[in-house]
């Protein structure tokens, strides 16, 4: 996969990929992340990227042309791939969209600034917005990087395998259970017997009951989403 991603700060994004498992995918060749600075695709001696909005207004809003010169020049390499703009009035990032985006051959990210972006860009440039939540940022810079690495884990071989057990849970649409280490007590506080007992079908059933009693109380939302709920429920019988 190739991941082009267009702002005016790239120093702000480009660490975030070089760490990690984001890192490691790029070393093993599954990702490409290349980071563009828009200025570059200015053509005015200033490097201009905004403007006062027509009608007044507070604050300033992007140019078009520059997105538009950026991304057609970036088409000139390669496929086309999907182009998204991060914002807040996009659609919703959740781990179903992340594993469609993660699916497609490139991904041409645009961070607008958040006073916003000439509407042009979203109408005729962006095939998707995509919002990383309901709060604001000061730009999309921070969203992209969340998307970038939601995105670059689900590439087959980003994870090691125990990396890909945790991935899976998740997946299934549930909240994790609670993970504990040594010691098996810490100020007082004991790590649940079961994880020591050494029943390995008794603490897979701690962990599914754990799981869904956490996903009830903190993210009852998420339970439709769970197909096999009414087979799981039988947790009642394990406490
Ligand atoms: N830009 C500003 N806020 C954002 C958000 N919540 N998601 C994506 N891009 C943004």
């Amino acid at each position: 996969m190739r991941i082009d991603l267009v702002t005016i700060f790239p120093p702000l994004v480009a660490g975030a990929f070089e760490h990690s498992i984001v890192k490691r995918a790029r070393d093993r060749g599954l990702v490409e992340i290349f980071v563009h600075d828009l200025r570059d695709y200015t053509s005015d001696r200033h490097r201009t990227v905004d403007d006062y909005p027509y009608g007044g207004g507070a604050g300033m809003v992007m140019k078009p042309e520059p997105w538009f010169r950026a991304v057609e020049a970036l088409r000139e390499q390669g496929n086309p791939g999907r182009c998204l703009l991060l914002t807040p009035q996009g659609r919703k990032l959740d781990q179903s969209l992340v594993q469609r985006l993660a699916l497609e051959d490139r991904l041409i990210l645009l961070c607008g600034r958040y006073e916003g972006v000439d509407e042009r860009v979203r109408a005729h440039l962006a095939d998707v917005e995509v919002s990383i939540g309901d709060y604001v940022l000061s730009g999309g810079e921070p969203a992209a990087v969340v998307l970038v690495d939601a995105v670059v884990r689900l590439q087959p071989g980003a994870l090691g395998s125990s990396e890909s057990t945790v991935e899976e849970s998740f997946s299934e649409g549930l909240l994790e259970y609670p993970q504990y280490t040594r010691p098996p007590e810490f100020r007082g506080w004991r790590v649940p017997d079961v994880l020591l007992s050494g029943d390995h079908a008794a603490i897979e059933r701690w962990r599914r009951q754990q799981q869904l009693q956490r996903t009830r109380e903190r993210r009852p939302d998420l339970l439709p989403m769970v197909d096999d709920v009414s087979e799981t429920t039988s947790e009642s019988q394990d406490r």
